[in-house]
């Protein structure tokens, strides 16, 4: 087992912790009050190759491997977790399924543009009425001809409004439960295809999040992912991907936390020194730091795993459930050490609260998670 990254490892972690910092993070506190989606910033990310990162350069993707995604996911995330989780979808939820699963003519079509970052992708599984629940689809397809006619609604849909192409998880045959459930890629301007209003959400906010209405929306037969009966399959295959994804953006919240907590403990007087010297503050700090590290190796490790060609279904999920409390709690234990200060907007560290809880909820909940490690290790 090795804990050092390669040179080339690290030599992306470098590039894009020097970008996060200089053309991320000095507009992050405007952003989450205006809710503006960091379109420049994404194009800037697409000509680094952040937004197809482990796509084949045979597709226009980058080449590179899962744990140096992950590096990037989490120095994007440490200065602004939203523009984390619109670069996530692109590459774990859109790119990696639909470079595995996609027909030549999807790769040639979809894939490659949003490989290259000039196309944004979204995933549409979540439903008003299949959140966790997702065998539970209403969403439906009817075939007609050579084209499917998809009627219903998904919820919750990050980079709804701001996407170019959609994987749409739709009921193609309801007999078949989850083995009749199809994929489909929808472009955005298909006739019947419209979104929803802006969510008004708590966290991760310059990232677009809508439902999206499908009403006799026709989209072609070679638009069908993998094959027709797939479509369920086909969506926990590839969240298995988005939940690195995830536990990466989480690792990078929590580190940030560390980080501004060390800081201010170290300017912050009281008592006659600064409160670094208090030991309330020292057991905070040197558990938000085992947290931080934990989460991180847990993270890397599923990587590893996917980069080795092992299975890291349960590992991927044990990252994504550690990862986003140790988020949660280490922006908790931040405001705590900032007291008032942490309380208010330029302290950053209630935008850290807001931005962690997301990450025990999309991607499969933290009860999701659980259930997903324990019949993991309970099916044999
Ligand atoms: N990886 C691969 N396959 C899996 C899987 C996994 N992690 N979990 C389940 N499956 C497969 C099973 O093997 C089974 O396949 P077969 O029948 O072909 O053998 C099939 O899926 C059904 O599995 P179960 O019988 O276990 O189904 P279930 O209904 O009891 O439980 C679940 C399934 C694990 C709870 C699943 O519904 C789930 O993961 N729910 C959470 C959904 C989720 O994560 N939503 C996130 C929305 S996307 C999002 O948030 C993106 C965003 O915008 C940021």
């Amino acid at each position: 087992m090795k804990f050092t990254l390669t040179e080339e490892q690290a030599m992306i972690q470098e590039m894009v912790r020097d970008f996060a910092q200089t053309e991320i993070a000095p507009s992050a506190i405007e952003r989450d009050k205006s809710e503006e989606f960091p379109a420049e910033i994404i194009k800037k990310m697409a000509e680094l190759g952040l937004m197809g990162m482990m796509v084949n350069p045979k597709y226009d993707g980058a080449g590179m491997d899962t744990i140096s995604y992950c590096l990037a996911m989490m120095e994007i995330s440490k200065v602004d977790a939203a523009v984390g989780v619109i670069m996530s979808v692109n590459n774990s939820l859109v790119t990696f399924g639909l470079e595995k699963w996609g027909s030549d003519f999807i790769k040639e079509k979809y894939l490659k543009p949003l490989a290259r970052g000039e196309k944004l992708g979204a995933f549409a599984l979540s439903e008003p009425e299949a959140g966790s629940d997702a065998t539970r689809q209403q969403t439906n397809a009817v075939k007609d001809g050579n084209h499917w006619i998809i009627n219903g609604i998904k919820n919750w849909i990050t980079n709804g409004e701001s996407a170019d192409y959609y994987i749409v998880i739709a009921q193609t045959d309801k007999e078949k439960k989850h083995h009749g459930i199809t994929a489909f890629v929808v472009e955005k301007g298909t006739p019947g295809f419209e979104h929803g209003v802006h969510e008004n959400k708590m966290g991760i906010r310059s990232s677009d999040t809508c439902s999206l209405t499908f009403t006799d929306c026709r989209v072609p037969e070679e638009n069908v992912i993998w094959e027709v009966g797939k479509g369920f399959n086909f969506a926990m295959n590839t969240l298995n991907g988005g939940r690195y994804g995830i536990a990466s953006q989480a690792v990078g919240i929590a580190q940030a936390s560390l980080d501004a907590a060390i800081k201010y403990a170290k300017e912050r007087k009281a008592f006659g020194t600064e409160i670094a010297n208090h030991q309330a503050i020292q057991f905070k700090i040197a558990d938000m730091a085992t947290r931080a590290e934990a989460a991180k190796l847990l993270t890397l490790q599923a990587a590893a795993l996917k980069d080795e060609g092992k299975p890291y279904i349960k590992e991927a999920s044990m990252a994504k459930l550690f990862a986003s409390e140790a988020a949660t709690k280490n922006a908790l234990e931040a405001i705590q050490i900032h007291g008032g200060y942490g309380y208010v907007r330029e302290y950053q560290v209630e935008r850290f609260l807001r931005d962690a809880k997301i990450t025990e909820i999309y991607e499969g909940t933290s009860e999701i998670q659980r259930i997903v490690i324990g019949r993991q290790l309970l099916r044999d």
